[in-house]
């Protein structure tokens, strides 16, 4: 075994996440800017009712996922870099990583109670889940205002981190990619 790199299912793991964070994003940012009834004049009712429920249930996986990550991470433990990196290195990587887990944390949770206290399905495949809180649509708004702004700040932490492996990648080459990647 490979002991400079993450295990298969640790390396699998990031690669989905990163997959379904630019997803959600994206999708994300069409519900925020058009909403409800400018995606409807777009798109028809159908395929609006299936991005919100899409929306929802990528999001609610990308959850599901980030708890197994921290789990995979407390059972495991993370490879040594191989060389060492640099004192200001590895306080970057601590802070952009940590601020990743928990904005990838946050996001869904606010979107579950933004969506339950707007009085709207807690959609999850073809379950509904509970909504957690009563419907509150002041509230709601409220969620759903912080849930727009974590999304800016976990796209300027993605532009960061993608930075950083490719500074690792094709400018210091030292392997830190290929602790992560699936190849
Ligand atoms: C990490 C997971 C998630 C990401 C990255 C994400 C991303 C986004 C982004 C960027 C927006 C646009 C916000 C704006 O510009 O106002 C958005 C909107 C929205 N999200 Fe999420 N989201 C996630 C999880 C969820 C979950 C779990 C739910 C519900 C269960 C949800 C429900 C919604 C809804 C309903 C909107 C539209 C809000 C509106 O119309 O103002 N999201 N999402």
């Amino acid at each position: 075994m490979d002991t400079l790199r993450y295990n298969y299912a640790q390396r699998l793991l990031l690669w989905l996440i990163a997959l379904l964070v630019l997803g959600l994003l994206a999708v994300g940012s069409l519900l925020g800017t058009l909403g409800f009834e400018g995606l409807k004049g777009l798109v028809g009712l159908e395929m609006t009712n299936q991005l919100y429920g899409y929306h929802k249930t990528f999001g609610i996986l990308l959850l599901a996922l980030m708890v197994l990550r921290l789990v995979l991470k407390r059972l495991f433990r993370s490879p040594p870099y191989q060389p060492p990196l640099t004192g200001l290195e590895r306080a970057a990587s601590l802070t952009v990583h940590s601020l990743l887990y928990v904005a990838l944390i946050l996001m869904p949770v606010l979107g579950w109670l933004g969506t339950a206290a707007g009085g709207f399905p807690m959609q999850f495949f073809d379950l509904t889940l509970p909504g957690l809180i009563p419907e509150d649509k002041e509230l709601s708004k409220t969620l759903f205002g912080l849930h727009g702004i974590l999304g800016g700040v976990i796209l300027g932490l993605i532009l960061i981190h993608v930075g950083a492996a490719i500074y690792h990648w094709r400018i210091k080459r030292d392997g830190v990619l290929r602790r992560m990647s699936l190849f």
